[in-house]
């Protein structure tokens, strides 16, 4: 399969492609740009200057957060701005109810405490996501199900988190990972036909739409972060949202110490557990001050990526992650793809990637094979894990975990490029693509350096 790919055929398809996309766009890079060296080979940058930095702030913040100081109602039982920040954040997403949290992980714990899973309970959850996912469930006690990945859209394979289900599955928890919605329709009919609680795990996906509705407002309810990466952020912190009123009640219960109320003077609450996870006023204002550019960034963001894909479209050997057809909009917290050394002459994806920060066009690996992970495999001889579930059933624990694809996806294909990028200037994106055919045309050279 190496160098399968024929370079005069590749760079008459640019001429090509370059004169077609020209019709719906302002400015294509041509094939003809590519023929100045990659910079590791000591080239000019394609992407000399920098983007946008993150996060965005102005003096909105600055006195945002100098009214909560001076208030002196600095947490959420003594002032009103979280409470504010929770109705504007509800009817941004369009969902019923929402409830600020501590982080995106006291989001999904919140959750779970609200649904009583404990020792005994599975939990489905994508192998290809961000630790906190894993660790929300074994906190609990309760067995992790690590379902395999979609190769085509980094998302979880919803044939196979069907068929990770069994009389212990307690919830079913999608991950829209990147920020593009996981195959939504199929887990609501999932959840139905099994009558198990669907959870998103959003954290990654503020904004992005299923057929025109937020993600947040599928399952039973949604899980949010704005840690100081994401695409709504206050350094930590997140939210919950959901449709059911009794719900939103059981989670605002558990994450003021299982003890209800909404003042200081606390009632009797529900259940028989719960902890601290509240937010400050000051991360509630800092919200409510980014709220005023989120819309405008989403949609940045969803056009600069739209665009980017179009100029990789005929780049052969990358694959941008396939979006679902019910897909309205991503978040694109990443902009993910699929690279194929096979067309840049047998070049590893490490390679690519050091000369890809050569060109000034930060990125990643992503995600790995957490299912393989020492920390994840250590629960199979966990004492308490021993205890519950006893030695047959983790040893099979560990072999269910099985995720062949997933393997395949992170080994070697995977790349990440990252929200803020996409920010940028259309000019960006061409600078972005032209990078990325420059290593294309001269990946022999750069292999063998
Ligand atoms: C998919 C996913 N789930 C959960 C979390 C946890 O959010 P936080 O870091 O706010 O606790 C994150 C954060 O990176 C995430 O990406």
């Amino acid at each position: 399969m190496r160098n399968r790919f024929n370079r005069r055929k590749f760079i008459n398809n640019l001429a090509i492609t370059g004169a077609g996309l020209a019709i719906g766009a302002p400015h294509i890079v041509s094939a003809g740009t590519s023929n100045t060296k990659p910079a590791i080979l000591g080239g000019p940058k394609a992407h000399a200057g920098s983007f946008p930095s993150w996060p965005v702030m102005d003096a909105v913040e600055e006195k945002g957060l100098a009214d909560v100081l001076k208030s002196k109602r600095w947490g959420r039982l003594d002032g009103s701005v979280m409470a504010r920040f929770e109705s504007e954040y509800s009817q941004l997403l369009g969902a019923r109810h929402s409830l600020g949290v501590s982080s995106g992980t006291a989001a999904l714990t919140t959750i779970l405490g609200a649904l009583d899973i404990g020792p005994g309970d599975e939990v489905i959850i994508p192998v290809y996501t961000f630790v906190a996912t894993y660790n929300v469930v074994v906190l609990n006690y309760a067995l992790p199900i690590l379902v395999d990945t979609d190769m085509e859209s980094f998302q979880i394979d919803t044939a196979k988190a069907e068929g990770a289900i069994t009389p212990q599955t307690k919830v079913i928890m999608p991950v829209h990972i990147g920020g593009s919605p996981a195959d939504v329709d199929a887990f609501v009919a999932m959840g139905k036909k099994h009558n198990i609680p669907v959870v998103e795990d959003a954290c990654q996906a503020h904004l992005a739409e299923w057929k025109g509705k937020k993600v947040g407002n599928f399952g039973l309810a949604g899980a949010f972060s704005f840690q100081s990466s994401k695409n709504l952020n206050c350094a930590e912190g997140g939210a919950i949202t959901t449709n059911d009123e009794s719900f939103i009640t059981n989670c605002y219960t558990f994450h003021n110490q299982g003890q209800g109320g909404r003042s200081t003077s606390y009632s009797t609450g529900m259940g028989t557990r719960g902890t601290n996870l509240r937010l400050t006023e000051f991360q509630g204002s800092l919200l409510l001050s980014q709220m005023a550019r989120v819309v405008e960034q989403s949609n940045r963001r969803w056009e600069n990526a739209q665009y980017l894909s179009q100029l990789l479209k005929d780049v052969p050997g990358i694959t941008p992650a396939k979006l679902y057809p019910g897909t309205t909009k991503s978040a694109f917290h990443l902009y993910m793809f699929r690279y194929d050394k096979n067309y840049f002459a047998g070049l590893s994806r490490e390679k690519f990637l050091e000369a890809l920060t050569a060109e000034g066009v930060p990125n990643a690996t992503g995600y790995g094979q957490m299912n393989k992970s020492s920390y994840v495999t250590a629960l199979a001889t966990n004492k308490h894990y021993l205890k519950v579930y006893g030695e047959k059933t983790m040893k099979e624990w560990l072999e269910r975990n099985h995720c062949p694809q997933n393997d395949a996806l992170t080994s070697e294909q995977s790349v990440w490029l990252f929200q803020y990028m996409l920010l940028g200037t259309r000019k960006d994106m061409e600078q972005i693509a032209e990078a990325i055919r420059k290593i294309q045309q001269y990946a022999g050279e750069i292999a063998k350096k």
